[in-house]
């Protein structure tokens, strides 16, 4: 039985997630029960693509393919080069053809047992494939179990930009099996922490305090607490994505607290310098000294992100190696997404647990942070 379970309510595209230990060995039962909502389903034997990647394929994806087939289903795996670069439509185009030839319909399910990079582009997969399968996620790296997962945005990179092709695309389910962490390198680990802390910052201060008077269980990655923090995070980030799950509203952009800082120190490092926690760890310590700087908070709220941040093991500043001025950086975020009108638009705390989206921040302003 899951340990305990999140409903994500998107009218029609309302989703589960589980979360629990050893639960990929009983992923057919899940996967069986949630086939179910499809209004077409047929009793004829069910059918699934696993894709995953060579770091994940065993012990856990082989898992999910073994309860499948012991229970009847038609199943085959496809197994990725891990890493970033898997996130390409020529990929997807590969992963087409094998659904043509395992004569897929619309009542195949498409299962990404990985990290993100899986989850996305399977995601994108089963999105566009016949005008959209259903798909089914199993996260496996502690950013996929919190952020990536949940919310229905999948895709591909382009080399003029990442995540530039992609849809909305709800999963029939969510399946967080904790146990699957016990494989993760502890880099990518900690890197999944810094969505975790971001939470609370935006939008739970006793989420925030539960994780600071938790370090020893979090770094242990003892799985009571696993449990406790996985659930809390896939919950709050629902609640956002709930009110507004096509990115249109601008509620959703709270999530993006540290990141117009993160996405710039991502692109000037290039890949694999600074992990995508690691740069957002950093951005939010730069966002909170920017709301500083505009009086919005004391210096008391950014030292106590930092503590925190610090004693999982987060960088807090960016390495020496980054050799970047300023105007450099101040350039590549005025590229970035969240620019309006040439204008900088930053998510800044007003307290722990509570953020707005603050327009017109002065460039001066920002030179002056960083
Ligand atoms: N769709 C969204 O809303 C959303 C949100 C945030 C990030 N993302 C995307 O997610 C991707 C990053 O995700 P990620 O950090 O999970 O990267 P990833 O999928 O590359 O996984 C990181 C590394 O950990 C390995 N790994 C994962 N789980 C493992 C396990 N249990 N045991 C051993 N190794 C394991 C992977 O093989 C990989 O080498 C990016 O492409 C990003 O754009 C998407
Ligand atoms: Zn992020």
């Amino acid at each position: 039985m899951p340990y305990t379970t999140i409903q994500v309510y998107l009218g029609p595209r309302t989703y589960e997630i589980a979360i629990g230990d050893s639960l990929l060995g009983e992923a057919e039962r899940y996967l069986s029960v949630w086939k179910e909502k499809l209004s077409f389903a047929s009793s004829e034997s069910s059918k699934a693509l696993v894709v995953t990647d060579r770091n994940i394929r065993s012990p856990h994806a082989e898992m999910v393919q073994q309860s499948l087939a012991d229970n009847g289903w038609q199943v085959e795996l496809v197994s990725l080069e891990p890493g970033e670069s898997s996130k390409q439509i020529s990929v997807v185009t590969g992963m087409y053809d094998q659904l043509v030839n395992m004569q897929a319909d619309r009542q195949t399910l498409v299962v990404a047992v990985g990290g993100g990079v899986i989850g996305d582009a399977a995601g994108f997969l089963a999105a566009t494939y016949a005008r959209g399968i259903p798909f089914v996620q199993v996260p496996t790296s502690l950013l996929a179990m919190v952020d990536s997962s949940v919310g229905g945005k999948v895709g591909v990179n382009l080399p003029q930009a990442k995540n530039l092709v992609g849809a909305f695309h709800q999963p029939l389910g969510v399946l967080i099996d904790i146990e699957t962490l016990k494989t993760l390198p502890e880099r990518e680990y900690i890197s999944g922490l810094a969505e975790v802390i971001k939470y609370g910052v935006i939008l739970d201060e006793s989420f925030f305090q539960y994780l600071e008077e938790n370090i020893e269980g979090l770094n242990a990655r003892e799985s009571s607490v696993m449990k406790q923090v996985i659930a809390r995070s896939c919950r709050l980030k629902a609640d956002v994505v709930e009110q507004d799950e096509y990115e249109r509203t601008g509620l959703r952009a709270v999530l993006n607290y540290g990141h117009t800082f993160a996405h710039a120190f991502e692109a000037l490092a290039g890949y694999g310098e600074l992990l995508h926690g690691e740069a957002v760890s950093i951005g939010m310590v730069y966002a909170s000294r920017l709301a500083e700087k505009m009086g919005r908070i004391g210096a008391e709220e950014t030292k106590r992100q930092v503590n925190l941040l610090k004693a999982v093991g987060l960088p807090v500043e960016l390495p020496e190696s980054f050799q970047f001025s300023a105007d450099d950086i101040l350039k590549k975020m005025l590229l970035d997404k969240k620019t309006v009108g040439g204008k900088l638009r930053f998510i800044l705390p007003t307290k722990i647990g509570n953020v707005e989206t603050v327009k017109n921040v002065p460039d001066s302003t920002v030179c002056e942070v960083l």
